[in-house]
């Protein structure tokens, strides 16, 4: 069977879309069944890879052309580029990796537009292949060799972003319960819209829902803003697995490499990066909202974390079939 492929968008940033990619790509290629995952960065921000890998290591491999800037440049420009070679399997901060790769995105994924403009002052012919389209030609490659592939995208509606959209079969979107973050979402469907408009035809890509992430249970408004999207489910679909702002996720995507490491296996399990037997949260229900959430999860009223996020890939394996 060929890869699922996800992308994880929001146009607000700060959402959790890196965490979460990262932390479901974990947990489907660490968790029991070690399943085979492609993590693809296509955020000029590259938070996804300097979490996989040292910025030193990354920087090295846009050097040699092996970022997903260089697969939009190729493209542009006429020339070849083969996405085999710029996958990364060495790619873990957990031991024995075998199943997680990635393909990283660079600082100059930004300087994308610029190209396009100027190749379009110059005269320079017009690309062999639909720049919107140069994303999903590549992964269309190598959907056999993997069960996931999954895109963390940047949080603007750039051509990067449209590419994502057009090649996917499900997005996911991260969502903090606060109303910008609601309308970010709001944001990515009329763009997926005004792109169904433009190429007149209906795509083929899927909204598996939202997660919401970073929940502040004491916070009133997140409390309720959560109980408003759980009790309209059909608007955003929400996972039942929500998360909370939890210590142990924050090393997961602002995860520091020593700078010197060409790679720095560290942790010895999944289990153990995501807080391994100690780490707890709690959530005494003193409110209908609290009571709500507590009932989403399922676990009662203290929890622990790694349960949770395994719960969470899980509920995304269930949801993108
Ligand atoms: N559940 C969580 N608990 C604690 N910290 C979190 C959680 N989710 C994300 N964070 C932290 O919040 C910050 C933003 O998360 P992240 O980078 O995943 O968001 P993003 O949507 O990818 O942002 P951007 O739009 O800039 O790409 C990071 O510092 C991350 O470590
Ligand atoms: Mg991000």
């Amino acid at each position: 069977m060929p890869a699922k492929v996800v992308s994880f968008i929001n146009l607000k940033g700060g959402v959790g879309k890196t965490t979460l990619a990262l932390a479901i790509g974990e947990w489907l290629a660490f968790g029991g069944g070690g399943q085979k995952v492609l993590l693809v960065d296509v955020d000029p921000q590259y938070n996804m890879s300097s979490a996989l890998l040292p910025v030193a290591k990354v920087t090295e491999l846009g050097n040699q052309g092996k970022s997903v800037y260089h697969m939009f440049k190729s493209a542009l420009v006429g020339t070849n580029w083969d996405i085999g070679q710029a996958i990364v399997k060495d790619c873990s901060n957990i031991y024995g990796n075998i199943n997680l790769h990635t393909i990283v995105s660079g600082p100059d994924l930004g300087r994308l537009d610029e190209d396009i403009l100027e190749c379009r002052l110059t005269g320079a012919p017009k690309p062999a292949i639909e720049l919107h389209t140069v994303l999903g030609s590549h992964i269309q490659r190598i959907k056999e060799q993997y069960s996931w592939i999954i895109i963390d995208c940047p949080p603007s509606l750039s051509i990067v972003t449209s590419n994502a959209i057009l090649c996917n079969d499900y997005w996911i979107a991260p969502l903090i319960p606060e109303a910008l973050s609601v309308f970010g979402v709001e944001m990515i469907t009329t763009k997926i819209a005004s792109l169904e408009e433009v190429t007149k035809a209906r795509l083929p890509i899927k909204f598996g829902g939202s997660i919401l992430n970073r929940i502040d249970i004491s916070r009133k408004d997140h409390q309720k803003r959560a109980f408003q999207i759980y009790n309209k489910p059909a608007r955003y679909q929400p996972f039942d697995s929500w998360i909370g702002d939890w210590k142990p996720l924050y090393i997961v995507s602002d995860y520091d490499y020593p700078g010197e490491a060409l790679s720095y296996p560290e942790w010895p399990s999944v289990r153990e990066k995501y807080g391994g037997e100690h780490s707890w949260a709690e959530n005494k229900a003193d409110t209908p909202e609290k009571a709500l959430l507590q009932s989403k999860l399922g676990l009662g009223g203290s929890y622990r974390i790694a349960n949770v996020v395994l719960n969470l890939a899980m509920e995304f394996k269930r949801t993108c079939i």
